[in-house]
């Protein structure tokens, strides 16, 4: 559980003016090895992870590893693990479910309903993700306003009251698509090669593909459900 002392800082607003680079600061010294970043290696959590290697080469970083993820991403994740000397913490999910799951009801189940779908991503980064939160008192993320209807009010920090009362870290929360970039390309931060091939969205490969100009940021993923439905659970409570 986090303090009174923490908790105050985190709702008194405070640190939503601060730079992304304060805000991890802020964390890394509140946090130690408490805290960790969840990536999928996506361009803002690279962003993050050369930021925060700057402030603590040590700073904790994991990977929910789906066992789906396209072959650009594994080579993005060792170009990252070599480039920043950083161990990262791959999650699997459990074997044993994901085993009986597809023997029930095939490899490709999630294209059959909404329900398949949830449960696979239930099984593959869900549980998996609450095994790492057991191990943290604040967690960080890439996500950012612009992303996605469901993603317009988020904070820079916040309690996270899906995942028992920890701390929620969106340093990039007020990022536009361009300044992450930018960002990444100004400090030759390696990046997935998908982002230069239509990708701006970037999970698990049969459940994203690339999205046409003009089309929306999410519009690739999970693309036969309707908006309101893209949500594997990580950040919205299923
Ligand atoms: S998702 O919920 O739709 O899959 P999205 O791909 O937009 O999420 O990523 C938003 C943030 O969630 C990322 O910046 C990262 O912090 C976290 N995240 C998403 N997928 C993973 C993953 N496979 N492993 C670790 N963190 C992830
Ligand atoms: Fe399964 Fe697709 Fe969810 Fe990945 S994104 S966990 S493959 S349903």
């Amino acid at each position: 559980m986090v303090s009174a002392t923490v908790k105050a800082d985190v709702e008194s607003g405070k640190l939503e003016s601060q730079s992304p680079e304060q805000v991890l600061r802020w964390a890394l010294e509140t946090f130690g090895s408490r805290v960790a970043l969840a990536s999928s290696f996506s361009a803002e959590d690279v962003a993050i992870i050369h930021m925060l290697v700057a402030i603590n080469p040590k700073a904790r970083v994991f990977t929910l590893d789906t066992g789906r993820l396209n072959q650009e991403t594994y080579d993005v994740m060792d170009k990252i693990r070599e480039q920043y000397h950083l161990t990262i913490e791959v999650m699997f999910p459990k074997a044993d479910a994901v085993e009986q799951m597809v023997r029930e009801r095939g490899l490709n189940l999630f294209y059959h309903s909404i329900e398949n779908r949830k449960l696979c991503c239930g099984i593959r980064k869900v549980e998996p993700l609450n095994r790492a939160l057991a191990t943290v008192d604040a967690w960080i993320t890439g996500l950012r306003r612009e992303q996605v209807v469901t993603r317009a009010s988020v904070k820079k920090v916040a309690i996270d009251h899906d995942h028992g009362g920890i701390v929620k870290l969106n340093p990039l929360a007020d990022w536009t698509w361009e300044q992450t970039m930018s960002y990444v390309k100004g400090h030759h931060v390696p990046y997935n090669v998908l982002h230069d091939q239509g990708y701006p969205s970037i999970g698990c490969a049969p459940c994203t593909r690339a999205v046409k100009p003009g089309e929306d940021f999410r519009a690739g993923r999970w693309w036969w459900e309707r908006p309101e439905q893209k949500e594997c659970g990580l950040h919205v409570k299923h």
